[in-house]
């Protein structure tokens, strides 16, 4: 009998593999951090065979450090960052282009131009997103128009369109599977996620032929095999979801009304909205938040493009560290930003305010400025913009939240739970395991497996590590969130 899940969490910088037994305990971890290619100011890409090979390399490392036999892994749940583009040859498999990541901003006169004609509304109406660069439809158009003969061989069924999830599955599978799931599909700009079919009016807006789509799955059925790359057995492939959508289930928000935020490269804010999609008044996107046995589950989303990442700029980009998890000793030595308030619009801004040229933007800088004052200028922004998403949700929801549930590596950064919770003037939850992207894969895995019978039975395996409780006077919160507003109003002022 297998005893063991892996799940495979392609992110924005790094690949990772977890083994999870059935307790949902994680029994080991493998991670590779991969290259971030900044061609030009807005523009990131990644190279798509890197993001093969680390993944493939750290799927076959974690089942060396759980010392375990291949054997005795009973299935594989796949996660990804999702919308980052991916167009290869059908034949040789080489991808003609780096994949284009969610943060890149190329193609943004262009969503300018369609919403100009006025196109915005039909866009949302079907896909209940925005017409913004985050998403793939307009990267893959970039693609077919300036690499040379791509449009002609595409339209000759010579290339194959993926999100990260369809690349590495159509690797896995040796070029047997052209796959998506439901949850990357609506993320696309392509995908109507009333009908639940790519949809052929967009299609034609974005002059994209139909022979390029990957066919749409479920988010938990046997899709198919891995065979020989990870081990030389064959391990189905059984779960399929969107990172965020994967956070969501993996923290078992299984009932309409819950809510998660995980804080990764951005952060994401998603509730569960049940069978029925809810259009949002409040400039967040609706989504699709997985496909279970036929169900379609919906979901609210507000996505922030900059949230962990702001400390990897801090790492890499400014140099005021050496390793992420300093930022918190760093941040440590001030009480606070000492006024100083860091907007890190690197990517434009997401949810609410959606404004694709709006940049990074430090305000309140003096002479007494230190590192550690940008260091946690850095950590409140995180928090901030979630409180911003968070008003945004309660708008649309009609109720207050009082409570998040959290999960992300900067979950562990105990200063910014704390100032997340006094600047919501909400209970924050942090479970035990935090991994809940990688899990909620596994669970999506197991379940159409049978290795976990129902969704009730492993909801009784969330548990709470810690509860930060709102500890702040509301007069004090409120005065920072002013001040906030002001630098989010300079961000966008710098707006070209
Ligand atoms: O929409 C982008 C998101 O899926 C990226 O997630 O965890 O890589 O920041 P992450």
């Amino acid at each position: 009998m297998s005893k063991y899940i892996l799940a495979l969490d392609q992110g924005t910088t790094s690949s990772r593999a977890i083994i999870f037994n059935h307790d949902g305990e994680i029994k080991a971890i493998a991670q590779k951090e991969f290259k971030q290619i900044f061609p030009q100011p807005g523009w990131v890409e990644h190279d798509a065979m890197e993001i093969w090979t680390s993944q493939a390399s750290v799927a076959a490392e974690v089942i060396l450090k759980a010392r375990i036999s291949a054997e005795n892994i009973a299935a594989i749940g796949i996660t990804n960052q999702r919308e980052t583009t991916i167009i290869w040859d059908r034949t040789t498999g080489k991808p003609i282009h780096n994949a284009i990541v969610w943060q890149d901003r190329r193609t943004a006169a262009y969503c300018d131009s369609l919403i100009k004609a006025g196109k915005e509304q039909m866009v949302k109406d079907k896909t209940g997103l925005r017409l913004d660069a985050y998403f793939s439809g307009t990267k893959v158009k970039w693609i077919l128009d300036n690499i040379p003969d791509a449009r002609k061989r595409a339209e000759n069924g010579e290339l194959a369109f993926g999100t990260v999830d369809s690349w590495l599955i159509w690797n896995f599978t040796n070029r047997k599977l052209h796959i998506t799931d439901v949850t990357n599909a609506s993320r696309t700009l392509l995908y109507n996620i009333h009908e639940m079919q790519w949809d052929k009016e967009l299609l034609q807006l974005f002059d994209i032929p139909e022979s390029l789509l990957p066919a749409v799955k479920s988010s938990s059925e046997v899709y198919g095999y891995a065979e020989g790359n990870i081990s030389p057995y064959r391990i189905p492939i059984a779960g399929i979801a969107g990172d965020q959508q994967a956070a969501l289930f993996g923290q078992l928000c299984t009932q309409p009304g819950m809510i998660k935020n995980t804080y990764g490269t951005g952060c994401f804010m998603v509730l569960n909205t049940g069978e029925k999609p809810i259009e949002s008044k409040n400039n967040l996107l609706t989504t699709v938040a997985w496909q279970i046995n036929g169900k379609t589950n919906y979901a609210l989303e507000g996505s922030i493009f900059i949230g962990g990442a702001v400390v990897q700029w801090l790492r890499d980009g400014l140099g005021i560290i050496r390793h992420s998890a300093d930022v918190e000793k760093l941040a440590a030595t001030v009480p606070h930003s000492d006024g100083v308030y860091f907007v890190p619009a690197f990517a434009g801004l997401g949810a609410p305010y959606w404004n694709q040229h709006a940049r990074g933007t430090m305000v309140g800088l003096t002479r007494g400025s230190t590192a550690a004052h940008i260091a946690r200028a850095s950590l409140d922004s995180i928090a901030y913009q979630t409180m911003d998403v968070l008003k945004a949700m309660e708008a649309d929801a009609g109720m207050p939240i009082t409570e998040l549930r959290v999960d992300g590596g900067a979950t562990k950064n105990n200063i910014l739970m704390q100032f997340q919770a006094d600047i919501l003037n909400a209970r924050v939850v942090r479970p035990v395991i935090t991994e809940t992207t990688a899990l909620g894969a596994a669970y999506l895995a197991g379940l159409a497996i049978g290795f976990w019978d129902s969704i009730e039975s492993i909801a009784k395996q969330w548990q709470i590590d810690a509860t930060f409780e709102a500890n702040m006077e509301p007069a004090e919160s409120q005065r920072l969130c002013k001040e906030w507003a002001r630098a989010i109003r300079a961000a966008q002022a710098w707006t070209q």
